[in-house]
């Protein structure tokens, strides 16, 4: 079952039944679950959907990925009209790529739209994987693949039913930590998913560099009180900077069938209980439980 509208390569969404388990060992049922970095904000959703957290506050700097979420929750009926009579042409594509890129700079209900439209129309919803089926449409899947109108209709009227019960930001991640955090953070999991180390650059309009990820654990480390989670590649910088912390390596796909090498990192704040039953292997946590 998927609940947000956009498409996110790595996308978590995944990881709900494992943020569910937290949730319930820290005691956070019905509480607050934080996503600072939300992009398509799977978990989030989920959790609220699924009334596992009565509400959620998700953040994310990106103007367009933003817009997405205030033009839904701000103007839905203009949202699914636009959403069911838009037509999927490769110029269609053209004149939507064309807001993303030029009109970034502020909120507008068209800049949330062409990032919804990029997002579904390209391949893994990144700006820089081209349109799916190529400029010809010549492709085995064609432009409109991942754009059944009617499911995404839904998932947006469904969420905004909820718009009650979510808080949405546009911050720099070090003033998010700072200053919104806290107002939210008592009875509350956040769950940090930057640009990974190794591959935010191809993926991601935003890019984190070595001292920014250190940026990042220093502010978590100095200004949040309530429990944590955050997760990134496995790559020795970043175990380098979360050295002393709990962690666990996990691999989305991992199956029993296919034991292959753990290539992702969850680490905690320290002191915070980690769910046993998630435990496989020592030190390994598997994800898909559906
Ligand atoms: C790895 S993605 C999150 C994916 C999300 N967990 C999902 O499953 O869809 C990272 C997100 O962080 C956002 N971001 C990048 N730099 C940021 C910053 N400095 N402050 C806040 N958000 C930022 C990006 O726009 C992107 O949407």
């Amino acid at each position: 079952m998927f609940y947000s509208p956009l498409r996110y390569p790595g996308g978590k969404g995944k990881l709900a039944p494992f943020m569910e388990l937290m949730i319930d060992e820290l005691g956070h049922r019905g509480g607050t679950y934080i996503e600072p970095f939300a992009g398509g904000a799977g978990i989030a959703i989920e959790l609220l959907e699924r009334n596992v957290v009565g509400q959620i506050v998700i953040n994310d700097y990106d103007k367009g990925v933003w817009s997405f979420w205030k033009a839904i929750l701000s103007e839905t009926d203009r949202f699914v009209e636009c959403l069911n009579n838009v037509p999927l042409t490769v110029e269609e594509w053209n004149r939507q790529r064309k807001i993303c890129l030029t009109q970034n700079k502020k909120y507008s209900f068209q800049l949330g739209f062409a990032t919804f439209y990029m997002n579904r129309t390209n391949r893994s919803g990144i700006i820089k994987g081209g349109i799916i089926g190529g400029l010809n449409q010549t492709g085995n899947w064609k432009m409109d693949a991942r754009f059944n109108q009617e499911e995404l209709s839904q998932r947006i009227t469904n969420i905004a039913a909820r718009k009650g019960d979510i808080k949405l930001y546009n911050k720099e991640i070090g003033s998010f930590i700072k200053t919104y955090i806290p107002k939210y953070e008592e009875n509350a999991l956040i769950y940090f998913d930057p640009p990974y180390f190794g591959k935010g650059k191809q993926l991601y309009m935003n890019f984190f560099n070595l001292k920014d990820h250190e940026r990042i654990e220093a502010a978590i480390r100095n200004s949040v009180n309530g429990d944590w989670i955050i997760t990134y590649d496995d790559a020795p910088e970043i175990a380098h900077i979360y050295d002393g912390y709990s962690v666990r390596k996990f691999d989305l796909n991992y199956s029993v069938a296919n034991k292959r090498r753990a290539s992702e990192l969850m680490f905690f704040k320290n002191g915070i209980a980690i769910p046993s039953n998630m435990l496989l292997e020592e030190n390994r946590i598997a994800i898909n439980l559906r």
